[in-house]
């Protein structure tokens, strides 16, 4: 019998939703959106991250990029987990989702019901704060916008609320003062950061899945350590394969954005192999090996 005492499963229950443990995200795409999109679920991708953010994102490229592989693989809306996020203006470019003098209670709701318009969708599986107000504390803003998107929750149209680009004080707080808690924290992973392991305890003590992006981008000095190039040649594995393997097996939903149908094929492979205990606590302090 194989060992499967790490064996991941693709899919999970979280807060009796059903959730992908490994997301595609849609940042930067521009025209390709919709083709790349498209590719990663014919890829094998369940869950796509996208934002309201023109600047960044192009929704409504997500959306017929979605579309497009749910008629390519016959697939149904609930047999992928959508996930978008409300963006502050201060964030924005001039393409707004929303009326920016509207109070942000509106804005909240223009800017997920034209989520729905540009997604083609009629309820959310999850929808994130976009990073709070300012980075030290959270202010009646913040507040405002939590207290609309828990209605939206309470609705059903978000089927789970969550938060990105957050500090621990401020997790602690929206925590704290929150009637529907974060179901996601979606952050920038550092590896001298020991992955954000502050936040990701704080997650573990509260029911809510911490979602890792700029896994490989943000840590290319640690993830190049002839530690991590051994693993590779006992796995016969890529770097990002071992990245993306080491968050699936301490729990975290890793995000990859990659533009090539090759590295969507390769990422998801790192289902198949296995990080050792020994591997696990290594790369958890990899940035404090020589410290
Ligand atoms: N909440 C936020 O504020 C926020 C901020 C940033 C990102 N995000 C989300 O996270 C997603 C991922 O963004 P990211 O910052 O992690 O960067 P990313 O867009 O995933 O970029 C990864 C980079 O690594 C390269 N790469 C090389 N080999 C790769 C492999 N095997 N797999 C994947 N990439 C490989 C990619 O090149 P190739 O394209 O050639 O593979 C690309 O240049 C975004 O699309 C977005 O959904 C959220």
């Amino acid at each position: 019998m194989p060992d499967t005492s790490h064996q991941i499963s693709r899919l999970v229950k979280h807060r009796g939703v059903t959730i992908p443990t490994f997301l595609y995200g849609t940042a930067w795409k521009e025209a390709q959106t919709e083709a790349l999109t498209s590719a990663a679920i014919e890829s094998g991708f369940l869950g796509i991250d996208t934002a309201n953010q023109r600047r960044h994102y192009d929704e409504a490229g997500v959306g017929k990029g979605v579309q497009l592989a749910l008629a390519k693989k016959n697939l149904q809306r609930g047999d992928l987990f959508l996930q978008t996020k409300f963006t502050y203006a201060a964030s924005q470019d001039h393409r707004l989702p929303y009326e920016p003098e509207a109070d942000y209670t509106t804005q909240v709701r223009q800017s997920f019901t034209s989520s729905l318009e540009h997604l083609n969708a009629s309820y959310l599986d999850s929808y994130i704060l976009h990073d709070p107000a300012s980075s030290q504390g959270l202010n009646a803003a913040d507040w405002e916008v939590w207290r609309a998107m828990e209605t939206l929750q309470k609705s059903g149209s978000a089927k789970l609320i969550g938060v990105s680009n957050i500090g621990f004080e401020q997790l602690q707080l929206l925590v704290e003062g929150s009637e529907v808690k974060p179901a996601f924290v979606q952050n920038r992973c550092y590896a001298r950061t020991r992955w954000d392991a502050g936040i990701r305890a704080l997650c573990d003590a509260n029911d809510m899945i911490y979602q890792g992006f700029s896994l490989l981008t943000a840590n290319s000095v640690e993830l190049n350590r002839p530690e991590i190039h051994a693993i590779s040649k006992r796995l016969g594995c890529s770097i990002a394969q071992i990245v993306f393997r080491f968050a699936l097996q301490i729990g975290m939903i890793p995000l990859t954005g990659t533009t090539s149908k090759s590295h969507m094929q390769e990422d998801l492979a790192s289902y198949e192999i296995e990080l050792t205990e020994a591997e696990i606590d290594m790369i958890e302090n990899i940035a404090f090996i020589d410290k």
